[in-house]
């Protein structure tokens, strides 16, 4: 975790009122919600969608209070995509411990998840930044879009490369570049701008799921995140997609056979990750992945050459090369 780490010293006060801030508007008289707010904040993640806000404000004239808020409210959305998608995908795992939803059930991680959405908007009102609405609500509809068109393609199994691309880009990307669109929003930055930073966010953010996706086929995944778990799901990602155009007819024919058995058979899980090693698709995801990664990075060099420019090129690096 060190470039995250590095860039969080850079962003120094701005980033140690982040986090005194976060910790504040979660604060709730209901037991039971606070007791699961500090388990969600004793178990944060990586923080990267308002390390982004942070640095592309810092990248323009700054942004102060706004900036804060923005980032807050970034970080409350997306820990509430995440309560609401571990229901979806039945995860048990999150960030290396046991998620909400195993612990407390799914009714309390939708609810959960649903207060730290309504909270996250509460801040945006109560701190005078409704003009970031239209950006959270566009991106919040293609997030939902996104889900429900992967578990559409996960019913029937016949997502095609660029379908696949268009979910990831609806549930992931949009929100990585919103998270700079906002920084770029509260430090003034003009309409040229800030669709850049759109730009540069979502090729970042393709690159950011293409490598969440290949964690679900590493042996060794350090993810804090279950192994197999897409595939039990029936979701088809990209090395999964690569290795079955690979295959010949009867190849593919067993290798679906297994996907449609792997919520029930362990085996058949083992039986899907060999067949992509087999057939490269981790590989073939890499080289994608890559390419977004320096898509972002070449669009970073037309900022201001200033520390926080190279940390987000950095970043755009860490993209592809994170364990985590
Ligand atoms: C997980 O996001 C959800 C995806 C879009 C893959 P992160 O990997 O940023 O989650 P945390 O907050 O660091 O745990
Ligand atoms: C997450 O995708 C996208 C959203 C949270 C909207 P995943 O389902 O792959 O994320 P993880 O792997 O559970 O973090
Ligand atoms: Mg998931
Ligand atoms: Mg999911
Ligand atoms: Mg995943």
């Amino acid at each position: 975790m060190t470039v995250l780490d590095d860039i969080k010293t850079l962003l120094g006060d701005d980033w140690k009122r982040f986090e005194a801030f976060f910790r504040e508007v979660l604060q709730n008289k209901v037991e039971l919600l606070n007791i699961v707010n500090n388990y969600l904040l004793e178990h944060r993640g990586k923080q990267l969608r308002p390390v982004l806000t942070l640095l592309t404000a810092n990248s323009f004239s700054g942004g102060g209070q706004s900036a804060l808020v923005a980032a807050t409210v970034v970080e409350m959305v997306h820990t509430a995509s995440l309560l609401h998608d571990d229901v979806i995908d039945n995860a048990d795992q999150r960030r290396g411990a046991a998620s909400v939803k195993r612990i407390w059930r799914s009714n309390i991680a939708v609810l959960t998840g649903d207060y730290w959405f309504a909270a996250a908007f509460l801040v945006l009102s109560k701190y005078n930044e409704t003009r970031l609405l239209p950006y959270f609500n566009t991106c919040m509809a293609a997030m939902a879009e996104g889900e429900i068109w992967q578990l559409e393609k996960a019913q029937k199994l016949d997502i095609t490369e660029e379908e696949y691309y268009q979910i990831i880009g609806r549930k992931t990307a949009e929100f990585l570049a919103l998270s700079m669109v906002c920084g770029a929003v509260v430090a003034g930055a003009g309409e040229a701008a800030v669709q850049r930073m759109y730009d540069i966010g979502y090729a970042m953010g393709m690159a950011f799921q293409i490598r969440d996706d290949i964690f679900d086929y590493e042996r060794d995944n350090r993810s804090g995140k279950p192994v197999g778990n897409d595939i039990r799901e029936r979701k088809i990602t990209l090395p999964l997609l690569y290795a079955l155009r690979q295959a010949g007819d009867k190849e593919r024919e067993n290798i679906l056979h297994h996907i449609r058995h792997a919520a029930k058979r362990t085996r058949s899980v083992t039986k899907v990750i060999d067949f992509v090693h087999r057939h490269n698709g981790q590989e073939y995801a890499e080289k994608v992945m890559t390419e977004h990664s320096r898509k972002a990075a070449a669009l970073l060099r037309s900022l201001p050459d200033t520390p926080y420019r190279k940390a987000l090129i950095d970043l755009a690096r860490f993209m592809t090369s994170r364990r985590q």
